[in-house]
């Protein structure tokens, strides 16, 4: 080989001007068609410029509508305001996906108010009731008014309940030399129905709605981060509103857009091509497709894997709207080659509606008159996703199933 290995891609041209403005971390400048939303937050968080208690507020959307990129946005501005006013605002943002329980959320807010001297309080061990007194107490140390932002809170309620939305909403009835105002985000719309009626009142003294977005406002944001990101003219006609329409199929995800967008590009440069076009973005899409269906193919319980492979070799074999009788007859089958006990016909249809809620089928109801009903279902997996050799590479009793022989309905 002639020169240094690492030459030939050093020496090229990247169509990137700056990757970081991909990243989920970037904190993009503009913020095209949140406007509404940043007013109602500002409108609300500007009392604690003004020496009042603003609202507790409660933001909710689906994933990738701007929620945390917009709050970040307004409680960054909003800190810098209040420095310039010599009116400090302590803002702290937790995301309960990561600080998941009661206990570490109150234990980080405590420990970020720390100062020298102070006692170190663990990260488990303590009474949470000890650690509070410890959070109001530096609270009221620091004074003025502390917002704490509760970032993807459905995740802690739905899991821990909603003690620690009760501890943190009451904290003003308590709190002597300093005030609080807390701002949960949600992915989910239902997510006031975990909570008890008392709390959910106290949270939710402004809800403020984020609309999942239409392909023409991802266009935006694409164009918007495209001239941040990408070098001038690299992206040919059509790629962008490509990579808008496909994530606005996907509840208008704006973070799935900026993904599809990125990987294209990285898809154009593997193959030395200095303009991006719609076909980058095909591979781009099924590449994200075939991330996000493997992990889930791969920890799948091994009924689960079984049904899904009895569904996928009766396709292979050129059967569609597979019945539940014949699902379950080369499941029985499957089983039987691998010395495993086959769960009964009901646990199956369980079995079916579970993989249809994880995407992976698509079962449908069908009536065979006389009011008797039945079930056919389709596989929904990617095409360029092989789920057999996936399946079987995560586990050898599917690969051994599928060395088997199978008596299977033909089709007509
Ligand atoms: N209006 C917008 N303008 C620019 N970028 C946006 C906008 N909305 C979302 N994004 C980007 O999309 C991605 C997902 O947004 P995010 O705020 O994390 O969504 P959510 O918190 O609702 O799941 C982030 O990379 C963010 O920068
Ligand atoms: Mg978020």
């Amino acid at each position: 080989m002639e020169g240094n290995i690492f030459e030939k891609i050093l020496g090229q041209d990247s169509l990137f001007l700056d990757r970081k403005a991909f990243d989920h971390a970037f904190e993009p400048t503009t913020l095209p068609h949140r406007d509404r939303e940043v007013e109602a937050l500002v409108r609300n968080l500007v009392d604690a410029l003004n020496g009042h208690i603003p609202s507790n507020m409660l933001l909710y959307g689906v994933p990738g509508s701007g929620k945390t990129v917009v709050t970040r946005f307004v409680l960054g501005q909003l800190g810098e305001k209040g420095r310039e006013m010599g009116q400090p605002v302590r803002t702290y943002e937790i995301n309960c996906r990561q600080v998941d329980t009661r206990y570490r959320v109150v234990q980080t807010l405590a420990t970020k108010l720390s100062q020298r001297g102070d006692v170190p309080i663990p990260f488990t061990g303590w009474p949470t009731d000890r650690v509070l007194e410890h959070l109001v107490e530096r609270m009221d140390r620091a004074g003025g008014v502390h917002i704490i932002v509760l970032d993807e809170i459905d995740n802690l309620v739905e899991r821990a309940g909603d003690n620690l939305l009760y501890n943190l909403t009451n904290l003003n009835t308590i709190l002597k030399r300093s005030r609080c105002c807390i701002i949960g985000i949600s992915n989910d719309l239902h997510f006031t129905q975990l909570l008890d009626p008392r709390v959910s009142g106290r949270l939710g003294q402004e809800d403020l709605i984020f609309h999942p977005y239409g392909a023409s406002e991802i266009t935006d944001i694409l164009t918007e981060r495209a001239k941040t990101g990408l070098r001038e003219d690299v992206l040919e006609q059509g790629v962008v509103q490509l990579c808008a329409a496909l994530a606005a199929q996907e509840h208008g995800d704006a973070r799935r857009a900026l993904d599809l967008l990125r990987i294209s590009v990285q898809k154009a440069e593997q193959r030395s091509q200095t303009k991006v076009d719609p076909r980058h973005v095909r591979l781009a899409q099924s590449q994200l497709e075939h991330d996000q269906v493997t992990p889930v193919l791969q920890t799948l319980p091994l009924h689960q894997k079984l049904v899904l492979f009895s569904i996928r070799i009766n396709e292979d074999n050129g059967l569609r709207n597979i019945s539940t009788g014949e699902v379950y007859r080369t499941y029985s089958d499957a089983c039987l080659n691998v010395n495993v006990e086959p769960l009964t016909p009901r646990r199956i249809s369980t079995l079916l509606n579970e993989l249809d809620t994880l995407g992976m089928i698509m079962a449908r109801n069908v009536s065979k008159g006389r009011g008797g009903r039945s079930k056919q279902v389709n596989s929904a997996i990617p095409k360029t996703v092989d789920a057999i050799t996936t399946m079987s590479d995560a586990d050898p009793l599917i690969a051994e199933a599928a060395r088997c022989r199978y008596r299977l309905q033909s089709h007509l």
